[in-house]
């Protein structure tokens, strides 16, 4: 069982394939270790933060950096629909769109080895971070709100941040995100970083965690 707490969210035990049973069967303990240190190399990265704090850019970057896969939630949601993330808002509203990311999240979480970038909103709902973190390392992307503001500024397909009031909205929405944000165990400021100082960080810290977990995994084994 692997007990380790992420700020509040317990990471759920490292399921085994059948093959990895019966290896464990036949060669406890060691068997078991090798099967569990595998299983903990190919933990996700899941990258958190609020719109524009550079998910899907360093997401990017990290997956390059790890030679593994990158998905971004939101694109998963619009194949999956059929519709863009502000047609969804706007044909369904903000509670179906909220629906659909959680089931995408619990989807996500039984895949392995993702450098996943999920949607700034993924924090509204504790349930999303706790099957995030059930296979995964969650790392915040700090952003203080000027930057936020200014990098999104030039996108129009951000539903939240549309309209006459968006720039308050953001500001309200921002102050009330940011304990979530902050109840993450990992956390990288991303404001006035280059994109490829703010990559490196994070494949650090995921590195650390991996390595961490194993470590920790040996002692008890
Ligand atoms: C949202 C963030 C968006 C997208 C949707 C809602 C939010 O993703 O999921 O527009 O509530 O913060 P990005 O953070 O990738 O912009």
């Amino acid at each position: 069982m692997d007990d380790i707490k992420n700020g509040g969210v317990q990471a759920a035990p490292i399921s085994l394939s059948p093959r990895a049973v019966a290896f464990c069967l036949l060669h406890p303990p060691a068997g078991c270790y090798a099967e569990r240190v595998e299983a903990h190399s190919k933990l996700n990265l899941v990258l958190v933060g609020f719109m524009g704090s550079g998910k899907s850019t360093v997401g990017r970057g990290a997956a390059a950096e790890l030679q593994t896969r990158f998905v971004d939630m939101d694109r998963v949601i619009e194949e999956r629909e059929g519709l863009t993330i502000s047609e969804i808002f706007s044909l369904f509203g903000e509670p179906s769109f909220r629906q659909i990311e959680a089931e995408v999240a619990e989807e996500l979480s039984r895949e392995k080895g993702l450098v996943i970038a999920t949607g700034g909103g993924v924090v509204l709902r504790p349930s999303n971070l706790e099957h995030l973190a059930r296979q995964g390392i969650l790392i915040h992307l700090r952003v203080n709100l000027e930057g936020a503001l200014a990098r999104t500024r030039s996108h129009s397909h951000r539903p939240l941040l549309r309209g006459e009031d968006a720039e308050q909205r953001a500001r309200r929405i921002f102050a009330e995100r940011q304990p979530l944000y902050e109840s993450i165990p990992h956390h990288v400021d991303t404001t006035n970083h280059p994109t490829s100082e703010v990559v490196a960080e994070v494949v650090r810290l995921y590195r650390q965690e991996v390595a961490r977990r194993k470590s920790k995994f040996k002692k008890i084994s």
